[in-house]
């Protein structure tokens, strides 16, 4: 497995990551299997991967819990990622970066994940209301006290994320990028390339679609989160399948499959640091980490890039 630099905090991680909002992510998904989000982050751990994503709102704390008990006896083969900041259960809903509650929400995440420090901790979201130089200080002063290695942001605009740079190095940034929906490269990206921060996108795969395998008929469950995305919509969601079958043609093309493509096409940008692929079964973490000694002639990235380029 490829390694790269996390940002400027001397931590290295792997090219392919694991995402893990499935795994006991109970209020994302319908019919969430517990012991195969166990399985499926111990078998990533045994294919090489070694950065591990979950964060406290997923499964509210339910995800870290499991993760936690993943990775018992393997502390030391794993980069741990998590985020705080979004409000849940008795803190209501909605975000919260004020110092107080950025604490308590890291140690709550320290406990369920059973360790004493996280690797790399994420504001989740920008609250709207907190000075972005200050939630991140907070950061930093974690970082000071020992109980987080680095420090990043996730969802912020280019404006909060300067304002965030402003209190220390931003390690990581966290954001939706993949070949459908491709905003992030209009600015926070190419911040991201110039100033040494690891982009780290998020839904990749474009949350399956970009796997190549749903029909255009295909329906979410009513209470799948990936409503939210905006990727499954109507008109939208006609056009991302017509892009889907742009990309199924030049795998076929290349012997390959259309999810390697959508990640190799990923780790081909100035600036990303490590794809957290998501999975819901152990042999999808298998077929990513797959996706790492996959090599692309610039020709044929250059076609992947032209079925969407408008759309930066
Ligand atoms: N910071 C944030 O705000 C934020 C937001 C969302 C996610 N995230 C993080 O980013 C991670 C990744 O995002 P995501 O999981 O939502 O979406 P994703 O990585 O784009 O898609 C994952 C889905 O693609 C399918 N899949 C996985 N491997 C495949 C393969 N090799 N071939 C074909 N299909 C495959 C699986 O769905 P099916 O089996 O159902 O097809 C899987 O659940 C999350 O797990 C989470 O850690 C962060």
């Amino acid at each position: 497995m490829n390694r790269r630099q996390l940002g400027q905090s001397g931590i290295e991680i792997s090219c392919i990551g694991l995402g893990t909002n499935y795994v006991g992510g109970h209020n994302l998904y319908t019919n969430v299997d517990e012991d195969e989000g166990v399985r499926l982050v111990q078998q990533a751990l045994d294919s090489g991967i070694t950065h591990i994503d979950t964060a406290d709102a997923y499964g509210f704390g339910r995800s870290e819990e499991l993760v936690g008990k993943a990775i018992t006896g393997r502390r030391d083969e794993v980069v741990l990622a998590s985020k705080g900041g979004i409000l849940f259960g008795d803190h209501g809903t909605g975000a919260s970066n004020d110092a107080a509650y950025l604490r308590a929400a890291l140690e709550r995440s320290l406990k369920r994940l059973d360790v004493e420090v996280i690797d790399l901790y994420y504001i989740h979201r920008h609250d709207g209301k907190t000075p972005a130089e200050d939630s991140f200080g907070t950061l930093m002063d974690f970082k000071r006290e020992g109980l987080i290695r680095a420090a990043g942001v996730s969802n912020f605009d280019l404006s909060n994320l300067q304002a965030a740079a402003t209190s220390g190095p931003v390690d990581a940034v966290q954001s939706r990028l993949n070949l459908l929906q491709r905003e992030a490269e209009a600015d926070v990206l190419p911040w991201c390339a110039q100033n040494h921060t690891s982009f780290v996108p998020w839904g990749g795969l474009a949350y399956g679609l970009l796997g190549g395998r749903y029909p255009r008929d295909f329906t979410l469950d009513e209470k799948d989160w990936r409503h939210r995305t905006g990727a499954f919509d109507g008109e939208v969601f006609q056009r991302n399948m017509d892009a889907v079958d742009g990309l199924k043609k030049i795998a076929t093309e290349c012997g390959s499959t259309p999810a390697h493509m959508a990640l190799q096409w990923l780790l081909s940008r100035p600036g990303v640091g490590s794809v957290i692929a998501g999975a819901k079964r152990a042999d999808q973490v298998i077929d990513n980490v797959a996706a790492d000694a996959v090599v692309v002639v610039p020709e044929v990235l250059a076609s992947i890039d032209a079925l969407t380029a408008e759309r930066i």
